[in-house]
Protein backbone atom coordinates (compact mmCIF):
# COMPACT_ATOMS: atom_id res chain seq x y z
CA UNK A 1 0.00 0.00 0.00
CA UNK A 2 2.84 2.43 1.35
CA UNK A 3 3.89 2.12 -2.91
CA UNK A 4 0.39 3.60 -4.31
CA UNK A 5 1.19 6.58 -5.65
CA UNK A 6 -1.63 8.43 -3.52
CA UNK A 7 -0.06 7.24 -0.59
CA UNK A 8 2.86 9.11 -1.32
CA UNK A 9 1.04 12.49 -2.64
CA UNK A 10 -0.49 12.54 1.03
CA UNK A 11 3.05 11.76 2.09
CA UNK A 12 4.24 14.90 0.24
CA UNK A 13 1.05 17.08 1.33
CA UNK A 14 2.26 16.20 4.64
CA UNK A 15 5.90 17.55 4.33
CA UNK A 16 4.41 20.52 2.66
CA UNK A 17 1.93 21.08 4.97
CA UNK A 18 4.22 20.08 7.87
CA UNK A 19 4.16 23.19 10.63
CA UNK A 20 1.08 25.23 9.73
CA UNK A 21 -0.65 25.07 12.58
CA UNK A 22 -4.55 24.91 13.01
CA UNK A 23 -4.65 28.56 14.12
CA UNK A 24 -2.76 29.94 11.11
CA UNK A 25 -5.15 27.23 9.19
CA UNK A 26 -8.20 29.08 10.88
CA UNK A 27 -6.95 32.50 10.45
CA UNK A 28 -6.22 31.70 6.31
CA UNK A 29 -10.20 30.36 6.23
CA UNK A 30 -12.37 31.83 9.26
CA UNK A 31 -15.21 30.15 7.46
CA UNK A 32 -13.97 26.79 8.15
CA UNK A 33 -15.77 26.58 11.48
CA UNK A 34 -18.85 26.16 9.19
CA UNK A 35 -17.48 24.66 6.31
CA UNK A 36 -16.01 21.66 7.73
CA UNK A 37 -19.51 20.46 8.66
CA UNK A 38 -20.98 17.29 8.07
CA UNK A 39 -25.19 16.33 8.49
CA UNK A 40 -27.00 13.13 8.91
CA UNK A 41 -30.91 13.37 10.49
CA UNK A 42 -29.59 13.61 13.72
CA UNK A 43 -25.86 13.80 13.78
CA UNK A 44 -23.81 17.11 13.22
CA UNK A 45 -19.76 16.09 12.78
CA UNK A 46 -17.26 19.11 12.77
CA UNK A 47 -14.36 18.62 11.20
CA UNK A 48 -12.72 22.30 11.16
CA UNK A 49 -10.51 21.28 14.38
CA UNK A 50 -8.38 19.01 12.26
CA UNK A 51 -5.25 19.72 10.20
CA UNK A 52 -7.30 19.24 6.86
CA UNK A 53 -7.70 21.43 3.97
CA UNK A 54 -9.64 20.90 0.67
CA UNK A 55 -6.75 19.55 -1.06
CA UNK A 56 -6.02 17.06 2.24
CA UNK A 57 -9.41 15.82 1.76
CA UNK A 58 -9.14 15.17 -2.04
CA UNK A 59 -5.81 13.11 -1.52
CA UNK A 60 -7.84 11.05 1.19
CA UNK A 61 -10.58 10.22 -1.43
CA UNK A 62 -8.41 9.33 -3.81
CA UNK A 63 -6.42 6.83 -1.33
CA UNK A 64 -9.48 5.87 -0.50
CA UNK A 65 -10.76 5.08 -4.14
CA UNK A 66 -7.33 3.31 -5.03
CA UNK A 67 -8.30 0.93 -2.39
CA UNK A 68 -11.72 0.11 -3.67
CA UNK A 69 -13.72 1.71 -1.21
CA UNK A 70 -17.10 1.41 -2.94
CA UNK A 71 -16.38 -2.08 -4.37
CA UNK A 72 -15.42 -3.05 -1.24
CA UNK A 73 -18.84 -1.36 0.52
CA UNK A 74 -20.93 -2.71 -2.62
CA UNK A 75 -19.39 -6.39 -0.94
CA UNK A 76 -20.48 -5.58 2.62
CA UNK A 77 -24.01 -4.73 1.63
CA UNK A 78 -24.29 -7.44 -0.45
CA UNK A 79 -23.61 -10.29 1.71
CA UNK A 80 -20.09 -11.30 -0.13
CA UNK A 81 -18.01 -13.38 2.21
CA UNK A 82 -15.70 -10.52 2.93
CA UNK A 83 -14.43 -12.22 6.55
CA UNK A 84 -11.96 -14.33 4.25
CA UNK A 85 -10.19 -16.00 6.77
CA UNK A 86 -13.35 -17.67 8.63
CA UNK A 87 -14.96 -17.74 5.48
CA UNK A 88 -18.25 -15.61 6.05
CA UNK A 89 -20.22 -12.94 4.97
CA UNK A 90 -20.64 -9.52 7.36
CA UNK A 91 -24.11 -8.32 7.49
CA UNK A 92 -24.78 -6.55 10.48
CA UNK A 93 -26.38 -3.52 7.73
CA UNK A 94 -28.95 -6.53 7.08
CA UNK A 95 -30.31 -6.48 10.60
CA UNK A 96 -31.35 -2.97 10.69
CA UNK A 97 -32.98 -2.65 6.91
CA UNK A 98 -36.73 -2.52 6.79
CA UNK A 99 -36.87 -2.39 3.13
CA UNK A 100 -38.12 -5.71 0.90
CA UNK A 101 -34.69 -5.75 -0.71
CA UNK A 102 -33.44 -9.38 -0.69
CA UNK A 103 -29.92 -9.86 1.07
CA UNK A 104 -28.61 -12.98 -0.45
CA UNK A 105 -25.58 -15.38 1.87
CA UNK A 106 -25.22 -18.10 -0.29
CA UNK A 107 -27.93 -17.82 -3.04
CA UNK A 108 -30.11 -17.79 0.29
CA UNK A 109 -32.11 -14.43 1.06
CA UNK A 110 -31.85 -14.11 4.33
CA UNK A 111 -34.13 -11.41 5.12
CA UNK A 112 -37.42 -13.45 5.50
CA UNK A 113 -35.55 -15.56 8.49
CA UNK A 114 -34.44 -11.95 9.72
CA UNK A 115 -37.87 -10.81 10.14
CA UNK A 116 -39.30 -13.91 11.57
CA UNK A 117 -36.88 -13.60 14.43
CA UNK A 118 -37.70 -10.46 15.37
CA UNK A 119 -41.35 -10.98 14.98
CA UNK A 120 -40.13 -13.46 17.90
CA UNK A 121 -38.25 -11.00 19.67
CA UNK A 122 -41.24 -8.46 19.41
CA UNK A 123 -43.39 -10.92 21.10
CA UNK A 124 -41.26 -12.01 23.74
CA UNK A 125 -40.68 -8.46 24.34
CA UNK A 126 -44.51 -7.69 24.75
CA UNK A 127 -44.95 -10.96 27.32
CA UNK A 128 -42.24 -9.95 29.71
CA UNK A 129 -43.33 -6.63 29.78
CA UNK A 130 -46.98 -7.17 30.10
CA UNK A 131 -46.59 -9.98 32.49
CA UNK A 132 -47.71 -13.11 30.25
CA UNK A 133 -44.47 -14.32 30.38
CA UNK A 134 -44.11 -14.90 34.16
CA UNK A 135 -41.06 -16.35 36.42
CA UNK A 136 -41.93 -19.76 37.65
CA UNK A 137 -44.22 -19.32 40.92
CA UNK A 138 -45.86 -16.83 38.38
CA UNK A 139 -44.63 -13.48 39.22
CA UNK A 140 -44.28 -10.93 36.49
CA UNK A 141 -40.26 -10.19 35.74
CA UNK A 142 -38.66 -7.04 37.00
CA UNK A 143 -34.82 -7.73 36.53
CA UNK A 144 -33.03 -8.94 33.28
CA UNK A 145 -29.72 -10.25 34.18
CA UNK A 146 -27.73 -9.98 31.14
CA UNK A 147 -24.63 -12.65 30.85
CA UNK A 148 -22.32 -12.09 28.54
CA UNK A 149 -18.75 -10.64 27.33
CA UNK A 150 -17.20 -8.52 24.74
CA UNK A 151 -19.99 -7.94 21.81
CA UNK A 152 -22.38 -9.98 24.20
CA UNK A 153 -22.27 -7.50 26.21
CA UNK A 154 -20.48 -3.83 26.06
CA UNK A 155 -23.11 -2.95 22.75
CA UNK A 156 -26.33 -3.93 25.04
CA UNK A 157 -24.68 -2.32 28.10
CA UNK A 158 -24.11 0.49 26.57
CA UNK A 159 -27.44 0.99 24.95
CA UNK A 160 -29.11 0.34 28.39
CA UNK A 161 -27.35 2.80 30.11
CA UNK A 162 -28.10 5.59 27.35
CA UNK A 163 -31.14 4.98 26.72
CA UNK A 164 -32.40 4.94 29.97
CA UNK A 165 -34.78 7.42 29.93
CA UNK A 166 -37.07 5.43 27.55
CA UNK A 167 -36.99 2.40 30.06
CA UNK A 168 -40.33 1.12 30.18
CA UNK A 169 -40.00 -2.71 31.17
CA UNK A 170 -37.87 -4.39 33.61
CA UNK A 171 -34.40 -2.93 34.95
CA UNK A 172 -31.81 -4.77 32.87
CA UNK A 173 -28.70 -5.54 34.59
CA UNK A 174 -24.74 -6.62 33.11
CA UNK A 175 -22.42 -9.19 34.64
CA UNK A 176 -19.48 -10.19 31.98
CA UNK A 177 -16.40 -10.51 34.29
CA UNK A 178 -15.29 -14.13 35.41
CA UNK A 179 -14.79 -12.39 38.78
CA UNK A 180 -17.69 -13.85 41.39
CA UNK A 181 -17.91 -10.27 42.66
CA UNK A 182 -19.71 -9.30 39.15
CA UNK A 183 -22.16 -11.74 38.92
CA UNK A 184 -22.95 -12.09 43.36
CA UNK A 185 -23.00 -8.45 43.44
CA UNK A 186 -25.82 -8.30 40.60
CA UNK A 187 -27.88 -11.67 42.52
CA UNK A 188 -27.51 -9.98 45.77
CA UNK A 189 -30.09 -6.94 44.82
CA UNK A 190 -32.30 -9.61 43.06
CA UNK A 191 -35.31 -12.02 43.54
CA UNK A 192 -35.16 -15.20 41.91
CA UNK A 193 -38.80 -15.20 41.34
CA UNK A 194 -38.65 -12.15 39.60
CA UNK A 195 -35.46 -12.43 37.47
CA UNK A 196 -34.84 -13.76 33.88
CA UNK A 197 -31.16 -14.51 32.97
CA UNK A 198 -30.21 -14.29 29.21
CA UNK A 199 -27.54 -15.82 28.48
CA UNK A 200 -25.88 -14.41 25.66
CA UNK A 201 -22.97 -15.84 23.29
CA UNK A 202 -22.67 -16.29 19.77
CA UNK A 203 -20.35 -19.34 20.22
CA UNK A 204 -21.68 -20.47 23.38
CA UNK A 205 -17.99 -21.89 24.63
CA UNK A 206 -16.76 -18.55 26.11
CA UNK A 207 -15.35 -19.83 29.69
CA UNK A 208 -16.59 -16.67 31.68
CA UNK A 209 -20.56 -16.85 30.02
CA UNK A 210 -20.74 -20.40 31.11
CA UNK A 211 -19.13 -19.74 34.62
CA UNK A 212 -21.40 -17.29 35.42
CA UNK A 213 -24.44 -18.92 33.61
CA UNK A 214 -24.17 -21.92 35.28
CA UNK A 215 -23.00 -20.45 38.49
CA UNK A 216 -26.72 -17.90 38.26
CA UNK A 217 -28.41 -21.40 37.40
CA UNK A 218 -27.08 -22.99 40.60
CA UNK A 219 -28.23 -19.80 42.38
CA UNK A 220 -31.83 -20.08 40.98
CA UNK A 221 -32.54 -23.94 41.29
CA UNK A 222 -31.30 -24.15 45.07
CA UNK A 223 -33.99 -21.06 45.65
CA UNK A 224 -36.95 -22.61 43.23
CA UNK A 225 -36.07 -25.26 42.20
CA UNK A 226 -33.85 -27.12 39.09
CA UNK A 227 -37.43 -27.14 37.44
CA UNK A 228 -37.39 -23.56 37.11
CA UNK A 229 -34.78 -22.81 35.16
CA UNK A 230 -37.24 -23.14 32.14
CA UNK A 231 -39.37 -20.07 32.98
CA UNK A 232 -36.02 -17.91 34.36
CA UNK A 233 -33.28 -18.36 31.55
CA UNK A 234 -33.30 -17.69 27.82
CA UNK A 235 -30.06 -17.78 25.72
CA UNK A 236 -28.78 -15.78 22.73
CA UNK A 237 -26.46 -17.91 20.25
CA UNK A 238 -25.55 -19.29 17.10
CA UNK A 239 -24.77 -22.37 18.69
CA UNK A 240 -27.94 -23.41 19.64
CA UNK A 241 -26.98 -27.13 20.13
CA UNK A 242 -24.89 -26.09 23.33
CA UNK A 243 -27.46 -23.99 23.97
CA UNK A 244 -29.67 -26.31 24.93
CA UNK A 245 -27.19 -28.74 26.19
CA UNK A 246 -26.92 -26.31 28.83
CA UNK A 247 -30.48 -27.19 29.55
CA UNK A 248 -32.36 -24.13 27.62
CA UNK A 249 -35.40 -25.70 25.63
CA UNK A 250 -35.21 -24.84 21.61
CA UNK A 251 -38.32 -22.46 22.30
CA UNK A 252 -36.39 -20.13 24.76
CA UNK A 253 -33.35 -20.05 22.29
CA UNK A 254 -33.16 -16.87 20.20
CA UNK A 255 -30.53 -17.89 17.28
CA UNK A 256 -27.80 -15.34 15.67
CA UNK A 257 -26.12 -16.28 12.28
CA UNK A 258 -22.65 -16.41 11.91
CA UNK A 259 -22.10 -13.30 9.84
CA UNK A 260 -23.25 -11.29 12.67
CA UNK A 261 -19.75 -10.69 14.25
CA UNK A 262 -19.19 -10.28 18.24
CA UNK A 263 -18.76 -6.73 18.25
CA UNK A 264 -21.02 -5.79 15.80
CA UNK A 265 -23.84 -7.58 17.06
CA UNK A 266 -26.11 -5.31 19.29
CA UNK A 267 -28.88 -5.20 16.14
CA UNK A 268 -28.96 -8.74 16.26
CA UNK A 269 -30.92 -11.00 19.11
CA UNK A 270 -28.06 -10.01 21.17
CA UNK A 271 -29.91 -6.85 21.73
CA UNK A 272 -32.48 -8.83 23.61
CA UNK A 273 -31.98 -7.53 27.01
CA UNK A 274 -31.80 -4.09 26.05
CA UNK A 275 -34.93 -4.79 24.20
CA UNK A 276 -36.89 -6.11 26.72
CA UNK A 277 -36.26 -3.37 29.03
CA UNK A 278 -36.96 -0.47 26.45
CA UNK A 279 -39.86 -2.22 24.50
CA UNK A 280 -39.56 -3.35 21.01
CA UNK A 281 -40.87 0.54 19.90
CA UNK A 282 -37.81 2.25 20.87
CA UNK A 283 -35.45 -0.83 20.12
CA UNK A 284 -36.87 -0.70 16.39
CA UNK A 285 -36.62 2.79 16.36
CA UNK A 286 -32.56 2.15 17.86
CA UNK A 287 -32.35 -0.21 14.17
CA UNK A 288 -33.79 2.44 12.04
CA UNK A 289 -31.22 5.27 13.24
CA UNK A 290 -28.31 2.86 12.00
CA UNK A 291 -30.13 2.00 9.00
CA UNK A 292 -30.64 5.68 8.24
CA UNK A 293 -26.36 5.97 8.80
CA UNK A 294 -26.38 3.12 6.34
CA UNK A 295 -28.13 4.81 3.75
CA UNK A 296 -26.28 8.20 3.90
CA UNK A 297 -22.58 5.50 4.28
CA UNK A 298 -24.20 3.88 1.02
CA UNK A 299 -25.37 7.00 -1.11
CA UNK A 300 -23.26 10.22 0.08
CA UNK A 301 -20.27 11.04 -2.10
CA UNK A 302 -16.59 10.19 0.10
CA UNK A 303 -16.09 13.64 1.07
CA UNK A 304 -19.71 14.50 2.15
CA UNK A 305 -19.84 11.20 3.81
CA UNK A 306 -20.05 11.26 7.39
CA UNK A 307 -18.13 7.16 8.54
CA UNK A 308 -15.61 7.97 5.27
CA UNK A 309 -14.30 11.54 6.59
CA UNK A 310 -14.67 10.27 10.29
CA UNK A 311 -12.06 7.12 8.70
CA UNK A 312 -9.86 9.76 6.67
CA UNK A 313 -9.17 11.93 9.49
CA UNK A 314 -7.97 9.19 11.87
CA UNK A 315 -5.56 7.58 8.71
CA UNK A 316 -4.16 11.21 8.50
CA UNK A 317 -3.30 11.42 11.72
CA UNK A 318 -2.58 7.73 12.57
CA UNK A 319 -0.30 7.04 9.22
CA UNK A 320 1.04 10.42 8.23
CA UNK A 321 1.29 12.35 11.32
CA UNK A 322 2.08 9.88 13.72
CA UNK A 323 -0.72 9.64 16.36
CA UNK A 324 -0.80 6.42 18.28
CA UNK A 325 -3.87 7.01 20.45
CA UNK A 326 -7.36 8.06 20.08
CA UNK A 327 -9.52 9.73 22.53
CA UNK A 328 -13.11 9.45 22.76
CA UNK A 329 -14.79 12.12 25.16
CA UNK A 330 -18.43 11.76 25.44
CA UNK A 331 -19.93 14.76 27.43
CA UNK A 332 -22.97 12.84 28.92
CA UNK A 333 -23.17 10.63 31.53
CA UNK A 334 -25.34 8.18 29.86
CA UNK A 335 -22.54 7.53 27.17
CA UNK A 336 -20.63 6.69 29.92
CA UNK A 337 -20.26 3.20 28.65
CA UNK A 338 -19.12 4.84 24.97
CA UNK A 339 -15.20 4.13 24.98
CA UNK A 340 -15.00 0.56 26.27
CA UNK A 341 -17.66 -0.62 23.43
CA UNK A 342 -15.12 1.33 21.15
CA UNK A 343 -12.25 -0.03 22.23
CA UNK A 344 -13.47 -3.48 21.51
CA UNK A 345 -14.95 -2.22 18.09
CA UNK A 346 -12.25 -0.26 16.91
CA UNK A 347 -9.06 -2.10 18.37
CA UNK A 348 -10.28 -5.58 17.83
CA UNK A 349 -11.41 -5.61 14.24
CA UNK A 350 -8.08 -3.41 13.29
CA UNK A 351 -5.39 -4.39 15.23
CA UNK A 352 -4.28 -6.30 12.77
CA UNK A 353 -0.38 -6.57 11.77
CA UNK A 354 -1.38 -8.52 8.37
CA UNK A 355 -3.46 -7.79 5.57
CA UNK A 356 -6.39 -9.97 4.31
CA UNK A 357 -3.91 -12.04 2.51
CA UNK A 358 -1.71 -12.63 5.38
CA UNK A 359 1.12 -10.23 4.19
CA UNK A 360 3.17 -8.39 7.39
CA UNK A 361 2.23 -4.63 7.11
CA UNK A 362 4.69 -2.08 7.08
CA UNK A 363 2.66 1.03 8.07
CA UNK A 364 0.56 1.63 11.51
CA UNK A 365 -3.17 -0.18 12.03
CA UNK A 366 -5.86 0.97 14.88
CA UNK A 367 -4.39 3.34 17.55
CA UNK A 368 -5.14 2.78 21.37
CA UNK A 369 -8.37 4.26 22.38
CA UNK A 370 -9.21 5.59 25.51
CA UNK A 371 -11.84 8.10 26.89
CA UNK A 372 -13.89 8.86 29.64
CA UNK A 373 -16.62 11.26 30.51
CA UNK A 374 -16.54 14.63 30.31
CA UNK A 375 -15.92 16.37 32.66
CA UNK A 376 -14.48 13.38 34.70
CA UNK A 377 -11.66 13.44 31.99
CA UNK A 378 -10.78 17.07 32.28
CA UNK A 379 -9.79 16.10 35.53
CA UNK A 380 -7.89 13.21 35.45
CA UNK A 381 -5.93 12.45 31.80
CA UNK A 382 -6.61 15.85 30.32
CA UNK A 383 -3.57 17.08 30.69
CA UNK A 384 -1.91 14.67 28.97
CA UNK A 385 -3.64 15.66 25.83
CA UNK A 386 -2.95 19.65 26.11
CA UNK A 387 0.69 18.99 27.10
CA UNK A 388 1.86 15.47 26.93
CA UNK A 389 4.25 14.81 23.94
CA UNK A 390 2.14 12.45 21.61
CA UNK A 391 0.02 13.49 18.92
CA UNK A 392 -3.36 12.42 20.33
CA UNK A 393 -7.01 12.87 17.64
CA UNK A 394 -9.75 13.09 19.90
CA UNK A 395 -13.39 12.77 19.23
CA UNK A 396 -15.94 15.18 21.37
CA UNK A 397 -19.61 13.48 21.73
CA UNK A 398 -22.19 16.35 22.84
CA UNK A 399 -25.76 16.14 22.97
CA UNK A 400 -27.65 19.05 21.88
CA UNK A 401 -31.56 18.79 23.75
CA UNK A 402 -30.96 18.64 27.60
CA UNK A 403 -33.29 16.07 28.37
CA UNK A 404 -32.58 16.60 32.23
CA UNK A 405 -34.55 19.65 32.60
CA UNK A 406 -31.36 21.20 34.57
CA UNK A 407 -30.53 23.50 32.31
CA UNK A 408 -27.37 24.89 34.08
CA UNK A 409 -26.01 21.24 34.30
CA UNK A 410 -26.20 20.96 30.86
CA UNK A 411 -24.80 24.39 30.14
CA UNK A 412 -21.71 23.55 32.18
CA UNK A 413 -21.36 20.44 30.21
CA UNK A 414 -21.89 21.86 26.81
CA UNK A 415 -19.20 24.79 27.82
CA UNK A 416 -16.53 22.89 28.98
CA UNK A 417 -16.74 20.40 25.26
CA UNK A 418 -16.19 23.59 23.44
CA UNK A 419 -13.59 24.81 25.89
CA UNK A 420 -11.59 22.07 25.60
CA UNK A 421 -11.56 21.58 21.75
CA UNK A 422 -10.71 25.04 21.93
CA UNK A 423 -8.10 24.69 24.41
CA UNK A 424 -6.73 21.85 22.20
CA UNK A 425 -6.42 23.85 19.00
CA UNK A 426 -5.70 27.67 20.44
CA UNK A 427 -3.04 26.57 23.12
CA UNK A 428 -1.83 29.59 24.84
CA UNK A 429 2.00 30.68 25.29
CA UNK A 430 3.22 31.33 28.56
CA UNK A 431 6.92 33.31 29.34
CA UNK A 432 6.78 30.25 31.64
CA UNK A 433 7.05 27.02 29.74
CA UNK A 434 4.97 24.93 32.85
CA UNK A 435 2.62 27.28 32.37
CA UNK A 436 2.31 27.32 27.83
CA UNK A 437 -0.19 24.98 26.28
CA UNK A 438 1.65 24.54 22.69
CA UNK A 439 -2.26 23.93 20.76
CA UNK A 440 -2.54 22.89 17.77
CA UNK A 441 -3.85 19.43 18.85
CA UNK A 442 -6.85 18.51 16.78
CA UNK A 443 -10.24 17.19 17.52
CA UNK A 444 -13.47 16.62 15.87
CA UNK A 445 -16.60 17.25 17.50
CA UNK A 446 -20.20 15.08 17.12
CA UNK A 447 -23.12 16.75 18.11
CA UNK A 448 -26.11 14.39 18.37
CA UNK A 449 -29.37 16.43 18.41
CA UNK A 450 -30.60 14.37 20.53
CA UNK A 451 -29.95 10.81 22.99
CA UNK A 452 -32.93 8.81 21.79
CA UNK A 453 -33.00 5.51 20.15
CA UNK A 454 -32.15 7.02 16.81
CA UNK A 455 -29.34 9.23 17.51
CA UNK A 456 -28.05 6.31 19.13
CA UNK A 457 -28.36 3.70 16.06
CA UNK A 458 -26.73 6.72 14.39
CA UNK A 459 -23.44 7.15 16.31
CA UNK A 460 -23.35 3.25 16.75
CA UNK A 461 -23.58 2.89 13.02
CA UNK A 462 -21.07 5.70 11.90
CA UNK A 463 -18.62 3.93 13.66
CA UNK A 464 -18.69 0.81 12.81
CA UNK A 465 -18.64 1.91 9.02
CA UNK A 466 -15.18 4.48 10.28
CA UNK A 467 -14.04 0.93 11.27
CA UNK A 468 -14.94 -0.71 7.76
CA UNK A 469 -13.27 2.00 5.74
CA UNK A 470 -9.98 1.59 7.99
CA UNK A 471 -10.16 -1.56 7.59
CA UNK A 472 -10.19 -1.58 4.09
CA UNK A 473 -7.69 1.16 3.24
CA UNK A 474 -5.25 -0.81 5.80
CA UNK A 475 -6.00 -3.83 3.40
CA UNK A 476 -7.33 -5.44 7.12
CA UNK A 477 -10.04 -8.16 7.34
CA UNK A 478 -11.77 -6.36 10.15
CA UNK A 479 -14.31 -9.06 11.07
CA UNK A 480 -11.99 -11.80 12.62
CA UNK A 481 -10.15 -11.71 15.82
CA UNK A 482 -7.43 -14.83 15.98
CA UNK A 483 -5.06 -12.81 18.34
CA UNK A 484 -6.99 -13.72 21.00
CA UNK A 485 -7.18 -17.21 21.19
CA UNK A 486 -3.87 -18.09 22.13
CA UNK A 487 -4.67 -16.60 25.64
CA UNK A 488 -7.95 -18.14 25.61
CA UNK A 489 -6.07 -21.93 24.96
CA UNK A 490 -3.47 -21.19 27.82
CA UNK A 491 -6.17 -20.33 30.58
CA UNK A 492 -7.83 -23.35 29.52
CA UNK A 493 -4.33 -25.27 30.21
CA UNK A 494 -3.90 -23.76 33.18
CA UNK A 495 -7.00 -24.38 34.67
CA UNK A 496 -6.07 -28.55 33.69
CA UNK A 497 -2.90 -28.23 35.48
CA UNK A 498 -4.78 -27.27 38.94
CA UNK A 499 -6.06 -29.23 41.36
O1 LIG B 1 -12.70 -13.36 22.74
C1 LIG B 1 -13.18 -12.40 21.90
C2 LIG B 1 -14.61 -12.65 21.55
O2 LIG B 1 -14.69 -13.70 20.64
C3 LIG B 1 -15.28 -11.41 21.00
O3 LIG B 1 -15.04 -11.21 19.66
C4 LIG B 1 -16.71 -11.68 21.31
O4 LIG B 1 -17.51 -10.53 21.24
C5 LIG B 1 -16.58 -12.23 22.71
O5 LIG B 1 -15.39 -13.00 22.68
C6 LIG B 1 -17.72 -13.06 23.19
O6 LIG B 1 -17.94 -14.17 22.36
P1 LIG B 1 -19.24 -15.03 22.47
O7 LIG B 1 -20.40 -14.17 22.10
O8 LIG B 1 -19.05 -16.15 21.51
O9 LIG B 1 -19.37 -15.52 23.88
Amino acid sequence: MTCLPEWSALLAHCEKTHGISLNEIFSADPERGTRYLLKTSGITADFSRNHITGETIDLLVKLAEARDLAGWRTRLFGGDKINNTENRAVLHTALRASGETPVMVDGHDVMPEIKHLQQRMEIFCNDVKNGIWTGATGKPIIDIVNIGIGGSDLGPRLTAKALANYVTGPRAHFVANADAADLFGVLRKINPETALFVVVSKTFTTQETLLNANSARKWLSEKLGEKAVARHFVAVSANTGAASDFGISAGNIFPMWDWTGGRFSLWSSVGLAVAISIGWDSFRKLLDGAAAMDEHFLTAPFEHNMPVMLALTGIWYRNFRGSQCHAVLPYSEKLRELPRYLQQLEMESNGKYVTREGEKIDYATAPAVIGECGTIGQHSFHQWLHQGTGVVTCDFIGIREDDSGKHEHHKVLLANLVAQAEALKKGRPSGNPHRSNPGDRPSTILWLDRLDPFCLGQLLALYEHKVFVQGIVWGINSFDQWGVELGKELARLEMESKP
